[in-house]
């Protein structure tokens, strides 16, 4: 993204092109390859706001899956979390990226949907398994929950869940030496803001 495009619907399928490619493109340590200098993409981790029972709630997590088509994000969680709740209770959130590389924030809405059971969840749960990953879902303790000793216990039964954020318009905010630029984006909601 280093030229400025200057058309909405440009500006737009950038976006959602960088998002698939962050995601598709693993940093070494993760593909467990050595001399990892290579920095993940600012995009990576995203911060996910929710609603608790009419309170905010904010949280990172990294991006796992991205179909720029379908305008769809996929998150990997532990079932018993308590965002899992929140979801479940507003499904509305909001998700924040910031690349400083980029100089770009994208603040989106999002619906939210968690699936806990099913093929969709089976299938990544099948090929997380094996990784070093798949411990994130295997403790005893559900996140949260106060432990004596700061490491906890591993059980035999996975609570991996997924977190769908259907996108619903994007906040898009391009920090640049030659003038700040903000966009509402989103179909045919598109349009230019003051930054
Ligand atoms: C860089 C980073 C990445 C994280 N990625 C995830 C993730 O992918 N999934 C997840 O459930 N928690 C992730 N966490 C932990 C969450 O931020 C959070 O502490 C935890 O999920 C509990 O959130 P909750 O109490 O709102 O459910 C990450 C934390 C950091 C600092």
């Amino acid at each position: 993204m280093s030229t400025r495009l200057q058309e909405l619907d440009e500006i737009e399928a950038s976006i959602w092109s960088e998002l698939e490619q962050c995601v598709a493109q693993r940093p070494r340590a993760e593909r467990g390859e050595p001399d990892a200098d290579e920095p993940p993409h600012e995009w990576r981790v995203a911060v996910l706001a929710t609603v608790d029972d009419g309170q905010a709630d904010a949280r990172s997590l990294v991006l796992r899956e991205v179909d720029a088509a379908e305008r769809r994000l996929v998150f990997y969680t532990d079932a018993r979390s308590p965002k899992v709740r929140q979801i479940e209770q507003s499904p509305q959130g909001t998700l924040i990226f910031y690349s400083r590389k980029l100089g770009q924030q994208l603040r989106m809405q999002v619906r939210l949907h968690v699936q806990t059971t099913g093929l969709a969840v089976s299938s990544r749960w099948a090929r997380l398994q094996t990784s070093a990953g798949a411990r994130d879902y295997l403790a005893v303790a559900a996140p949260g929950r106060p432990l004596d000793a700061p490491l906890s216990d591993l059980g035999v039964r996975g609570h991996f869940a997924m977190i769908e954020a259907m996108a619903e318009t994007v906040d898009w905010v391009e920090l640049h030496p030659e003038g700040h630029r903000r966009a509402l984006l989103g179909g045919h909601a598109s349009r230019w803001l003051q930054p």
